[in-house]
């Protein structure tokens, strides 16, 4: 491992350390949940999220010549040598047989990449979704020597085509590519579905308050609650509203109406999590501190005292919508009735960003 990181740093200092990815989580208004295709990543309906700007994954890719990807996260190490259906280097494989078949020549290029997380991962914070979108995004830049977002279009990469193949990994990657508010249109087939952004950043300054009620990671995993998700008597009848409660959190977005939203926000988490809790294979991603909490926001709501409504991804945490210009406040009140809860206060970000690596932020 030791050995490894210092062959990082060596071939840094040759010229050889490469990129840098940095991708931010989002959070979903309008969840993914259930594919119709498996195989080509082919969600059962289109989604609507928020990109976020703090809760991110650094990815940095160094050149090695070992034949072999390397792959370094969380003090530990995976070669693409003995872990080849590993999902990481399986996506890798994938972009690999994508660039090819593009008419690149990228096959004897393989590298040591190193990834972290500015929060817990699996516990409902779309590790996944900046995970994935990171690693998409630094393996093309590594591969066609970009070190910014510009270049990488240059060389044939906009944001659009970054997220269709960053979806492949993860589905909602593709949604952490650009940033602002993000539409994944399921459209009528595999080949068709895109992620398109809705509305910039700047047009409405949203926070998303995320208060951990657990950071241990998930037992299920969404990719097999997605599957589940087909057993559940409450699932077609979601599928045959989904269009028209997402033409509704649109027109909130457009005419930024919190209030709106907020309402839709909450069915839709609660919405997700009866399917997750009457699948296939019931699953239970909340817990009690998520439920004390969501009758504490609701509560608080009612007497006038708090302008915020909930969501929730597959895990316990709850993601506090509001207005950026109020999120201090909000957060200070949910220090003093919730003093042991990590929070992480988040909000809408611009998407990800590729640099040179070492020449980077904090
Ligand atoms: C609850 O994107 O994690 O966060 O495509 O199998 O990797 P895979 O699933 P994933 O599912 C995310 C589900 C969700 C809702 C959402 O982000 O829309």
């Amino acid at each position: 491992m030791a050995e490894q990181l210092n062959d990082f740093i060596k071939n840094e200092s040759k010229g050889l350390g490469l990129v840098t990815a940095v991708s931010p989580a989002n959070i979903a208004f309008i969840k993914y949940w259930g594919k119709s295709d498996k195989q080509q990543q082919w969600p059962a309906n289109s989604s609507l999220s928020m990109t976020l700007s703090k809760s991110v994954t650094k990815t940095s890719f160094a050149m090695n010549n070992t034949g072999f990807d390397q792959f370094i996260f969380n003090n530990q190490l995976l070669t693409s040598k003995d872990q080849r259906d590993h999902k990481v280097f399986r996506h890798l494989q994938f972009l690999r047989d994508a660039m090819t078949s593009s008419g690149m020549e990228i096959s004897q290029k393989f590298f040591t990449i190193k990834s972290e997380n500015t929060f817990p991962m699996g516990c409902g914070i779309a590790s996944s979704a900046s995970g994935f979108a990171a690693l998409t995004t630094g393996f093309l830049a590594a591969c066609t020597d970009s070190y910014q977002m510009e270049q990488l279009e240059l060389a044939g990469f906009n944001r659009t085509t970054i997220a269709k193949l960053a979806l492949r990994g993860s589905g909602s990657a593709g949604r952490s590519i650009s940033g602002g508010y993000i539409e994944w249109v399921k459209s009528t087939s595999p080949e068709c579905q895109s992620i398109e952004p809705f509305m910039a950043a700047k047009e409405w300054d949203l926070s998303d308050i995320i208060i951990i009620a657990s950071d241990k990671e998930k037992a299920v995993s969404s990719t097999d609650a997605h599957q589940y998700a087909w057993g559940s008597p409450l699932f077609s009848m979601r599928l045959s509203q989904i269009d028209e409660k997402l033409k509704f959190a649109k027109e909130a977005l457009e005419t930024r109406d919190l209030q709106k939203l907020g309402l839709l926000l909450e069915q839709e988490a609660l919405e997700m999590h009866a399917v997750a809790l009457t699948g296939s294979t019931p699953v239970q991603y909340f817990n009690q501190k998520t439920i004390e909490i969501i009758s504490w926001i609701r509560a608080e709501r009612l007497k006038g005292n708090l302008n915020a409504w909930f969501t929730l991804d597959a895990g316990p945490n709850i993601h506090l919508i509001c207005k950026a210009s109020e999120s201090k406040n909000i957060v200070k009140k949910i220090q003093l009735d919730w003093p042991q809860q990590m929070i992480i206060e988040d909000r809408v970000g611009t998407g990800t960003q590729v640099y040179k690596y070492g020449e980077i932020y904090d």
